[in-house]
């Protein structure tokens, strides 16, 4: 479902006094929705900017909705993490600041959806509405072709109906309306709101033609990233590269456009796009950039969750970003993981764990249980005192095992760990002398974690520290024993 269609709905209903919205949480999603299989879902967070921004028109859209029976509903993500992962929504440390949006297939989708789903994937065009469809989307690509012309009819449709959710489609038969548009038939054209407005495709109509000629196209040298288009740009599989200016700069235009070259350059193996920082403070946050020192640059590697900032004491200007950009693609800038200062002391019932430290502790030969948190999140409080109460209860083995947490709000997970935190809490463990992480997947009370990490330790976690000194003492009394008499023996 796309948003914008939402709050796009004319508003003459009045404010509704209570709320039509309706709260979903993980108990009550999967009933709501089986029996309200048309439900529009949106998964936000409280914290985020533009979740906020659009709560008046959810509420507005519901209102209206309502009387159709598509009832509209919210997931808290902090609180309903569980729920959110399992749909697709990922949370830290892709934190989108938007919202994430999903139909009921269980994918976020992408614009469009269902509702241009309902529509054919191809519209017919005529002389009457030629003009007006050619404008109707940010990328519509109509094709021109003969009526008897069965083949590129059939080519085109197919392609069509396999991305009717990422454009708009339009055919016409009519020779006045090729005329019209300046082509000979068979053609096809993108037609755009943005950078040259116009594209021909070059060639014969083929399937892998039509495919390529969309993907080059209908991507904008240099646009605005917002929530509409964030998708496109995160499934797009390419780095994506941001200048964070505010929208309110004076300067703004002349900043991009400074960028421009450098992003055409890059064409087809970066994106680039401006944000804006006021809005999306908290994105430039995960990509480790600080407010409010803007203008600001940084690159994102959606794919492997890695991100590149331009130190904020430079410049953002087109010869800094271009040797910025250009050391980045030549694999000579290491992705910046952020951590908090390593603790002085570890004085609470579990180690605290932080990004700057986290191979050294992984290295260690302890049996390693990890809670990966966040501070907002709600199942993440209530395991606190429960954890809280692990950490005592292995506290006179800490030779052998560390139980502890990471903040993953203000620490980056480095990529060596392997894997990447989606949801939370997410907990992991890494046995002594192995390599491997498992994830905790038993429920969150003390007995069951007690009973994973004997199960699973490598260590003999019964023993406690100062017994095991003690013996060790002992076998090594021993042994020295045993040395003195083969000593003498010989
Ligand atoms: C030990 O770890 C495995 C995962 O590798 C898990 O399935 C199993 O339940 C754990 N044992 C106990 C007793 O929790």
């Amino acid at each position: 479902m796309r948003f914008s269609t939402l709050s796009a709905i004319s508003l003459g209903a009045a404010l509704a006094a209570a709320s039509d919205v309706v709260d979903l949480t993980g108990s009550s999603f999967q009933e709501f929705t089986q029996q309200n299989p048309l439900t529009l879902v949106e998964f936000f967070a409280p914290w985020c900017g533009h979740c906020k921004a659009l709560a008046p028109h959810y509420e507005e859209a519901a209102t209206i909705l309502k009387k159709d029976n598509v009832p509209i509903a919210k997931v808290d993500c902090t609180v309903e993490t569980e729920l959110c992962s399992s749909m697709g929504v990922n949370g830290y440390p892709c934190a989108p600041p938007f919202p994430a949006v999903s139909d009921l297939e269980g994918v976020p989708t992408r614009r469009g959806g269902r509702i241009r789903q309902a529509l054919p994937a191809v519209s017919e065009v005529t002389t009457a509405n030629h003009n007006e469809f050619k404008s109707a989307d940010k990328v519509v690509i109509i094709a021109y072709v003969d009526e008897s012309d069965e083949a590129t009819k059939t080519t085109f449709n197919n392609f069509a109906d396999l991305y009717r959710d990422d454009y708009l489609f339009g055919l016409s038969t009519e020779p006045a309306v090729a005329a019209v548009a300046n082509v000979k038939a068979p053609a096809v054209v993108l037609y755009k709101t943005f950078d040259e407005g116009r594209n021909e495709l070059d060639g014969k109509i083929t399937d892998d033609s039509l495919f390529l000629f969309a993907k080059e196209h209908s991507v904008p040298l240099l646009d605005e990233i917002s929530p509409d288009n964030f998708a496109m740009y995160a499934e797009a599989g390419i780095p994506l590269a941001y200048i964070f200016v505010e929208s309110s700069n004076p300067k703004r235009e002349q900043i991009v456009k400074a960028i421009e070259p450098i992003a055409r350059e890059h064409k087809g193996k970066i994106n680039f796009v401006w944000i804006d920082a006021n809005k999306f403070a908290d994105h430039a946050k995960s990509l480790n950039l600080v407010e409010p020192t803007w203008p600001a640059f940084a690159i994102q590697n959606i794919q492997q969750m890695t991100k590149f900032p331009l130190s904020q004491s430079k410049s953002v200007d087109h010869d800094t970003v271009s040797a910025f950009v250009a050391d980045f693609v030549a694999g000579k800038i290491s992705p910046s993981i952020k951590s908090q200062k390593v603790p002085a002391v570890q004085d609470e019932p579990v180690f605290v764990l932080v990004a700057d430290e986290f191979d050294k502790v992984v290295a260690e030969d302890k049996d390693l249980l990890v809670e990966f948190y966040a501070p907002w999140c709600g199942h993440c409080k209530k395991l606190k005192p429960i954890y809280d109460t692990l950490g005592e209860r292995f506290s006179n083995v800490k030779s052998k095992v560390t139980i502890a947490k990471f903040d993953a709000t203000e620490n980056d997970v480095p990529a060596s760990a392997g894997f990447k935190v989606q949801g939370f809490p997410t907990i992991k463990f890494k046995a002594a002398g192995s390599s491997e992480w498992i994830s905790y997947e038993g429920d969150r009370s003390l007995d069951s974690f007690v009973e994973f990490l004997e199960a699973n330790a490598t260590h003999d976690l019964a023993t406690p520290d100062d017994l095991e000194a003690e013996l060790e003492g002992e076998s090594k009394v021993k042994s020295e024993r045993h040395d003195e008499l083969r000593t003498r023996a010989i």
